[in-house]
């Protein structure tokens, strides 16, 4: 447990040259801890996962194996971009395996957001347990774990309810008996983000916005469908790309749509067509804990509604949640 309290003497990485030393040390502890052995990651594409996947491809190279599961769930392109920052530039040994299909076909008709919830989390541990067992002379699992997790970790310990069930990855199976690499666990978010940009991880990814482990699987209210899901995926492109041509993307903590399980009526080349409304979110907060509406002007709105209602099939209306946190949570399941 000592080496899971961050020392008081510590300083806070908040430069490029705190950030280099902080590297520095974690290639010569990482290179001591695992020798000669294979080191297994699994790599969402967020940040912390990131990060230490670059620090150990410094530290260790084609030693570390990092495994890449698109549940089907993904945003759009955010798979692709992974292939492409650590298979093609970083020159990572990575494994892709796209299980769409398995993680669609458990979900079909249901509907309960804690559900689904469990549903992912346990299949992405069957996926990536499948990999694992595939792979020899693995001793050890690198995890993004940082140290706000281990806070929460106490905390729950402790006996405190968490609203959502936000652990998204739990135990692997007892067959899989790995150590543990946890090169970040000391650090807060913001100094993850330093250390990021100093290994030379694009900006993109290193101040990505948050986004749940359950993916678009959350934002796709109730049952998940496959003509849904991809309705949402594509307006949430467009808000993405949007925000970011405004500058917004760098101002609001988390901005998303949200497609619930109803049509209305709507009229589309002079004919009625019922279609599903995309419902915008974008807020502020420092911890997620509680959050603040962010106001987005109108004429960016009206550009977003435009797209989506003229670019992806199947919506035709747009909505704007203006509930803060409380009441609301931030994604709606
Ligand atoms: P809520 O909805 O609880 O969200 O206000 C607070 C923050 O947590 C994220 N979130 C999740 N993250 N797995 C995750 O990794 C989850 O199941 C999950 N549910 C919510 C949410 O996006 C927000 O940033």
């Amino acid at each position: 447990m000592e080496n899971n309290v961050r020392p008081e003497a510590m300083a806070r990485i908040t430069t490029p040259e705190l950030a280099s030393a902080f590297i520095e040390e974690q290639i010569k502890e990482i290179r001591a801890q695992v020798g000669d052995s294979k080191v297994l990651l699994a790599l969402s594409g967020g940040v912390d996962s990131s990060v230490v996947a670059a620090l150990l491809i410094k530290a260790i190279g084609k030693q570390l194996v990092c495994v890449h599961v698109n549940h089907g769930l993904m945003r759009k392109d955010e798979s692709e971009n992974v292939i492409k920052v650590f298979s093609d530039e970083l020159d990572a040994n990575l494994i892709y395996v796209d299980a769409t299909d398995r993680f669609l076909n458990l979900l079909a008709g249901v509907s309960e957001p804690e559900k689904k919830r469990k549903i992912i989390g346990a299949e992405f541990i069957n996926v990536f347990a499948d990999e694992a067992r595939k792979l020899s002379g693995v001793e050890y699992l690198a995890q993004g774990t940082i140290y706000p997790d281990i806070l929460e970790s106490i905390k729950q310990a402790e006996g405190k309810k968490a609203v959502k069930s936000h652990h998204n990855v739990g135990g692997l199976p007892e067959d899989l008996d790995f150590k543990l690499v946890e090169p970040i666990k000391l650090l807060f978010k913001d100094e993850v983000r330093v250390v990021g940009e100093a290994l030379g991880l694009p900006h993109a990814m290193v101040y990505r916005q948050p986004f749940p482990g359950p993916g678009l699987g959350v934002r796709c209210l109730g049952a998940i469908t496959r003509d849904r899901l991809h309705a949402l995926r594509e307006a949430d492109a467009i808000l993405r790309d949007e925000f970011d041509k405004c500058g917004l993307s760098e101002k609001v903590w988390q901005y998303f749509v949200v497609i619930p399980d109803i049509k209305s009526v709507g009229v589309k080349d002079e004919s009625r067509y019922e279609g599903w409304p995309a419902i915008i979110r974008a807020i502020n907060t420092k911890d997620a804990m509680s959050a603040t509406i962010e106001e987005i002007p109108y004429s960016v709105l009206h550009k977003i509604t435009a797209r989506i209602t003229s670019e992806v099939d199947g919506i035709n209306r747009v909505l704007m949640d203006l509930t803060p946190k409380p009441v609301g949570t931030i994604e709606w399941e």
